[in-house]
């Protein structure tokens, strides 16, 4: 059986990353605090800012692939986000060029500004946001360092066995007392976690050609009122009557507004299409 590593097992992608991995591979996985996040998978404590902890644990598990999920999101702390996501993005790509395992890197859609979508796979980054400029900065040193990389941008990531980060972060504000703003100027494409898991692993196992920036994301853009509205009725949660509409344009801090990303080529080299959220819904009632 071939082995996989996937950095990041305890955070919300790589939970559910690991538990499908695991039919198909002999998995290992990574954690910084959370261990008992870990659902699947030998765990291993591993700080990617640590390059020589980065080449010892791939010298030591040798995988076939990695999936480079560990990142350093929105709402952590900033002042270390450049070191994770850049340097520790670095030190997985020149431990993985080491052994010459295949590396599929995980970025976003928030590389790009907002202002030019839909936005093509090879487009530049051109990002606006503190997490945009890092992931941008961990695109740049990986594709520096291991060219062959498969590198992934996606959209809002959401499932429904386990609540998304942001719909959670919602009912924390709710149960708080807080009053809701959904903005509906913010255009996405969110990725079923399962869609996304999917074509991750595709990419590690069977697309080993595949090199450079591919969008993964669902099929249907929706506003962020649109999808956190949709999210919070799934999960039966109260949300009208403490909820109001705004503009994220009125914002005093930058943020992307339209960040559609074209998933034509993507679907077609993985002979897989990446359903959007109300078929997702739809097909899950
Ligand atoms: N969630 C989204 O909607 C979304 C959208 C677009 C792109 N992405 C990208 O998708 C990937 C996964 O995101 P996620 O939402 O699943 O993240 P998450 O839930 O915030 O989990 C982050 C993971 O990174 C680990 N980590 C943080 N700092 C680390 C360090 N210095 N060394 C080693 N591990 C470290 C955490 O470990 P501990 O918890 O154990 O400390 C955790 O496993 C990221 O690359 C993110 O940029 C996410």
């Amino acid at each position: 059986m071939r082995t996989l590593l996937i950095t990041g097992g305890s955070g919300y992608l790589g939970r559910h990353l690991c538990r499908y991995a695991t039919n198909k591979f002999a998995t290992h996985t990574t954690f910084l605090h959370h261990k008992t996040d870990i659902t699947a998978g030998v765990p291993h404590r591993l700080d990617i800012t640590d390059a020589a902890a980065v080449r010892a644990l791939v010298r030591e598990l040798s995988p076939t692939a990695i999936i480079h999920c560990a990142a350093s999101n929105p709402g952590q702390d900033e002042a270390r986000m450049l070191t994770i996501n850049r340097d520790g993005s670095a030190a997985i790509a020149a431990a993985a060029a080491e052994i010459g395992a295949r590396l599929v890197h995980v970025s976003t859609d928030m590389v790009h500004a907002g202002t030019n979508a839909p936005y093509p796979d090879d487009a530049p980054p051109s990002p606006i946001t503190r997490y945009g400029e890092s992931k941008a900065a961990a695109e740049a040193a990986i594709a520096e360092i291991y060219p062959s990389t498969a590198i992934v941008r996606t959209s809002l990531i959401y499932g429904l066995e386990e609540m998304d980060r942001g719909t959670a972060g919602f009912v924390r504000r709710l149960s708080a007392g807080e009053t809701l703003t959904l903005f509906s100027d913010q255009i996405r494409q969110p990725v079923w976690v399962e869609t996304l898991s999917a074509a991750l692993l595709a990419l590690a196992a069977d697309f080993p050609a595949v090199r450079g920036t591919l969008n993964v994301a669902g099929e249907q853009a929706l506003s962020r009122a649109e999808f956190g509205q949709r999210m919070l009725d799934w999960w039966g949660v109260a949300w009208r009557e403490h909820t109001t509409f705004g503009r994220a344009a009125d914002l005093p801090v930058p943020s992307p507004l339209d960040l559609r990303l074209d998933v034509s080529a993507a679907e077609t080299v993985l002979g897989m299409s990446f359903p959007g959220v109300d078929a997702v819904l739809d097909n899950t009632r």
